[in-house]
């Protein structure tokens, strides 16, 4: 009896141990230029098989990567329309993505969050690295870390956040597979999230989701993360918060902290016209087109561009920050 409760106890304890020592956020690294800089490129809401300018996005965000020599690209959800992939053999990995990005500078690895449309496929499909022995770009998990030497990269799973999916379900089917029980996948996510910023001492924090946080766009600011994921963010000094979900190019900045909100989510289908509220504060661009964006990094500068179907610049952000000289 005594041994039976004993060796239950010892079970118990590395369970424990266990969850509270293994993150839900995968780490990985990435290099940086010879001079430390970095570039990439940012892209969401894509998915079509060329159509709706998918193809023309994709053309123009190849001239403007081989003439900024980029290192990666971030995706920012809804990687497959309508319903994600079906599995690791559906062809719409190909005529969507591998046969659409075939620019050579374009060749870079690929960072990928899931998106909503993405939860209504077989999410384990686009999670699984046999995608990337089709195309070794490839890379999609639901939260992780990419370091760099200048920028740390934070990849949140946001779809599991938004109630409306679970309330609604009748809607469309989810598979949820891997983030139930949902409370708490989502408060040991939030709390993963918050070591690993408190931990980070990069110069520049960059955190990208699918979904909105501040948004005059059709879907608006998404609440749940405006309540639960923003606090985090601003407690630690993220620089950017980067986003999809809209499909639109946006800008807003906040008015309580120095993080600005950016939407990229033009990689296909645009044109809803249904935004409102241009006039709300910290709105300082928005374009409800097609397009993609560039970002610049150094060690105290940004260089931010929003770029439409044409490669035209839209809208340049330019952030710098400050030397901090030790005390
Ligand atoms: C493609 O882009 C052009 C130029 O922005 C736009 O006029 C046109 O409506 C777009 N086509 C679709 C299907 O969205």
């Amino acid at each position: 009896m005594a041994g039976l409760s004993k060796s239950v106890l010892l079970v118990a304890c590395c369970c424990l141990c266990f969850l509270s020592v293994s993150s839900l956020i995968e780490r990985l690294e990435h290099p940086v230029k010879d001079d430390g800089s970095l570039s990439f490129m940012v892209i969401g809401d894509w998915g079509r098989k060329g159509k709706y300018n998918q193809s023309q996005v994709a053309l123009q965000m190849g001239r403007v990567s081989e003439r900024l020599n980029i290192d990666f690209v971030i995706c920012t959800g809804d990687n497959f329309y309508d319903d994600g992939l079906t599995s690791v053999n559906d062809p719409a990995f190909e005529k969507s993505f591998s046969k659409i990005y075939t620019a050579k500078s374009l060749q870079k690895q690929w960072y990928n969050v899931l998106g909503n449309h993405d939860y209504r496929g077989n999410v384990e499909a686009q999670l699984d690295p046999i995608l990337g022995s089709i195309d070794r770009r490839w890379i999609c998990k639901r939260s992780f870390i990419v370091n760099t030497e200048i920028a740390e990269f934070f990849f949140i799973d946001t779809t599991p956040f938004v109630d409306k999916y679970f309330l609604n379900p009748k809607d469309h089917t989810y598979d949820w597979r891997g983030v139930l029980p949902r409370k708490d996948y989502l408060s040991k996510l939030l709390k993963d999230l918050e070591l690993a910023l408190q931990d980070s001492t990069a110069n520049w924090k960059i955190v990208v989701g699918h979904h909105t946080i501040k948004s005059i766009g059709h879907h608006g600011d998404t609440k749940e993360l405006a309540r639960q994921l923003l606090p985090i963010l601003e407690e630690n000094n993220v620089d950017l918060y980067i986003n999809g979900h809209d499909h639109c190019l946006q800008h807003m900045s906040s008015t309580s902290s120095q993080i600005q909100f950016l939407t990229s989510g033009g990689g296909s289908k645009a044109w809803k016209g249904d935004f409102d509220e241009l006039n709300r504060k910290g709105t300082k661009f928005y374009y409800d087109g097609q397009g993609f964006m560039s970002v610049e990094l150094e060690q105290s500068n940004a260089k931010i561009v929003f770029y439409d179907i044409f490669g035209k610049r839209l809208h340049v952000l330019d952030l710098f920050k400050g030397v901090y000289s030790a005390m």
